[in-house]
């Protein structure tokens, strides 16, 4: 069966009170019903057309019962410690016969020089939905510019922000536009079997986002370079050691210039430019005041 951009259809977006799926939303609910999913409950409202069930991917069947009917899904997971979430996502996809899966993945899965837990991690989870039979598109974005926020407490308190290679460039993309691509192919045959590859419109170090901040919060902000010993341990305020190594381990890929190229996948697939850190960053304006 070959389905279009055009019909209505029932799609399932897993980890939606993450990030990207929970900016899905507004793009989708006018045309489509959807599934929310996620383990903790989300109020949606007396909005027609959307509801939430919550489920657990270590518990197979709550997933197949979240697919149930979806003619697309699009899958986030989180945790490359917990393999078995991902196995799980694609055997309840096959028993609840879903016709696509949109996966969430990374550029980095693309780059043969990575070998770091998250994007092994990533390529296995590709490999398997590839291997699945269920039609598929992967999104591959970069590194997302709300990466920042980390620093609005540091930016509110002190003035600063602070990175391991604060001059190493990286072409990160806004989460808005990650989400905006994602609700696009998601149900559509003509991305069924393709990878997109996704970045922002310019590559950036911290040191000059710092700036660019800098310019839209109206004061000076100083950008500090962080041992190796204190990034880690502030990766590790927020992930576990092992996710805390595989980000050291990527801050040297990004160092040696890995991530510092552009696409222009958002363009082609959304007609529009993609945002730029200054656009991402006054639109964020409040989170750092
Ligand atoms: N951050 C980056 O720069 C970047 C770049 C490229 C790719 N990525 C990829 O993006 C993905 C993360 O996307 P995101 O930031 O939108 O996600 P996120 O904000 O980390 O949210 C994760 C979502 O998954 C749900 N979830 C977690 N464990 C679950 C479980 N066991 N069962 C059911 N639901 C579960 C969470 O909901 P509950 O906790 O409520 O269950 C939440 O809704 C990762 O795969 C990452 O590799 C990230």
């Amino acid at each position: 069966m070959t389905v279009t951009a055009a019909g209505s259809r029932h799609i399932v977006l897993t980890g939606a009170t993450g990030q990207i799926a929970s900016l899905m939303v507004t793009h989708l609910a006018p045309r489509h019903r959807l599934t929310l999913t996620s383990r903790t409950p989300r109020p949606t409202g007396q909005r027609s057309g959307i509801r939430h069930v919550t489920c657990d991917y270590g518990d197979v069947d709550s997933v197949v019962d979240a697919f149930r009917g979806a003619d697309a899904v699009f899958v986030v997971t989180n945790d490359p410690t917990r393999p078995e979430h991902d196995r799980n996502i694609v055997r309840a996809a096959g028993r609840a016969s879903v016709g696509h899966i949109v996966k969430l993945s990374a550029a980095a899965v693309r780059d043969a020089a990575a070998h770091d837990l998250i994007t092994e991690w990533q390529r296995t989870n590709e490999d398997r939905i590839k291997s699945s039979g269920i039609p598929w598109t992967m999104i591959q974005p970069r590194s997302f510019m709300s990466h920042a926020l980390a620093w609005a407490s540091s930016i509110r308190g002190s003035g600063t922000t602070y990175a391991l290679h604060p001059h190493s460039r990286n072409a990160c993309i806004a989460p808005e536009d990650v989400a905006e691509v994602s609700a696009r192919v998601l149900g559509d045959s003509r991305h069924h079997f393709r990878s997109y590859e996704l970045t922002g419109p310019q590559s950036l170090s911290a040191h000059e986002q710092s700036a660019v901040l800098a310019e839209v919060l109206g004061r000076p902000l100083t950008c500090r370079e962080l041992s190796r010993e204190e990034a880690h341990a502030t990766y590790a305020r927020r992930y576990s050691p092992v996710m805390a190594d595989a980000l050291l381990e990527s801050a040297e890929r990004q160092l040696a210039g890995a991530k510092a190229f552009t696409t222009d996948t958002v363009g082609r697939l959304t007609g529009r430019p993609a945002t730029t850190f200054a656009q991402w960053a006054t639109g964020h304006k409040d989170r750092f005041e």
